[in-house]
């Protein structure tokens, strides 16, 4: 055993006898590999990326807070400036100590070089609700099934469409997230799953033509660019047509071209969303958005947290999926959790146990 394997073992033996654990809560080899854990206060980093969306705001003060009780030292960080701001802070949390970073990446392709550095001091990586691309350095991704948000998403159109706008044909138009993101392609790719049949059979038709997630792209995720886009198509090809709906991936985007329709002077179309933000959920209720996804940021920071108490204790964390997400380099096991679609049907029922949604539903 090398020296530092011995060191970490004995630490990690120590943090046992404070945690009260009985070491025949694991098993006995797990203490002697250089994998044994570490210290019940370890530092521990977040590292988020801009402020895109409602649920990243709720996840800074959930790992702040559920961190700090779990006994470890948080150090949680936004990057508004951009990519190279979070390859600094991620650099920074390595020479802090950190035993386990948690990467919300603005683009999951970009930080290589320093998800290496970690790795090479043997901290352990989390990829948080995006997937990390193109580098080994990651050990397991935490996240509600992308894919299965676009498929619900899909459903969701097609269903407020038959609801709302009597027998179709229908025009759609297409909004994909921020190509940076590696979300975007799952939402994209699994609504799709959902809509292409019912663009061969000509049941939807999409008047600009914009057919590919290239084109429907949002960068960085921007309410005015999804705005601004819509604005361009309402006026280039809706002159004398109606818009019958729109798939949104996320409810900012929703929003926007909500606004965009509305400033247009056209009647409300069935829009998708996702996050179930605050403004979103009233306007549900309101009549005015058709659908939103729930994916309770509550659960997904818990089970994020499980995963780094599991590398603490030296043990590996809970994943369900073993095959889906191959970030280029290596498949990434993942714990996917399930994304719930919300209606004004169901949204009371979902949102029961939410103390800020649940009041709305009322
Ligand atoms: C998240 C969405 C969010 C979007 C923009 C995605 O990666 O999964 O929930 O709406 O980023 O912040």
């Amino acid at each position: 055993m090398k020296l530092a394997s011995v060191a970490l073992a004995a630490a990690a033996a120590g943090a046992l006898v404070l945690s009260g654990c009985s070491s025949s809560d694991r098993d006995a080899s797990s203490t002697q590999s250089a994998d044994a854990g570490f210290a019940k206060d370890a530092v521990i980093g977040v590292a988020l990326p801009q402020k895109t969306s409602e649920n990243w705001v709720l996840a800074e003060n959930l790992f702040k807070d559920g961190l700090t009780q779990a006994g470890y030292q948080p150090i949680v960080q936004f990057a508004n400036g951009g990519v190279s701001e979070q390859q600094n802070q991620i650099q920074a949390m390595i020479q802090k100590g950190a035993k386990v970073i948690v990467v919300g990446a603005i683009d999951g392709k970009q930080l290589g070089t320093q998800l290496k550095a970690a790795h090479d001091q043997g901290i352990k990586v989390i990829a948080y609700d995006r997937l990390l691309e193109n580098t080994d350095a990651v050990d397991i991704y935490q996240a509600f099934d992308n894919y299965k948000v676009g498929q619900l998403q899909g459903q969701s159109l097609l269903k407020g469409l038959g609801e709302r706008k009597g027998k179709g044909p229908y025009n759609i138009e297409l909004i994909a997230g921020s190509p940076d993101d590696a979300n975007s392609k799952p939402f994209f790719d699994g609504a799709m799953n959902v809509l292409q049949p019912k663009l061969d059979d000509g049941t939807l038709a999409i008047p600009s033509g914009q057919k590919t997630q290239q084109q429907a792209a949002t960068q960085g995720w921007e309410a005015e660019n999804a705005q601004n886009r819509m604005d361009t198509i309402l006026a280039g090809n809706y002159k004398n047509k109606e818009l019958h709906g729109i798939l949104s991936p996320n409810d900012t985007l929703a929003r926007a071209a909500l606004t965009s329709v509305k400033q247009a002077g056209k009647p409300t179309p069935v829009v998708t969303g996702q996050d179930s933000e605050v403004e979103s959920v009233k306007s549900i209720m309101a009549g005015v958005q058709y659908s939103t996804i729930y994916k309770d940021t509550r659960e997904l920071v818990k089970s994020t947290i499980d995963a780094v108490n599991a590398y603490q204790k030296g043990d590996e964390p809970t994943v369900n999926d073993t095959k889906s997400y191959n970030n280029g380099v290596k498949v990434v096991p993942a714990n996917l959790l399930t994304p719930v679609i919300v209606t004004k049907e169901n949204a009371a029922e979902v949102y029961a146990n939410d103390p800020t949604l649940a009041p709305l539903t009322k």
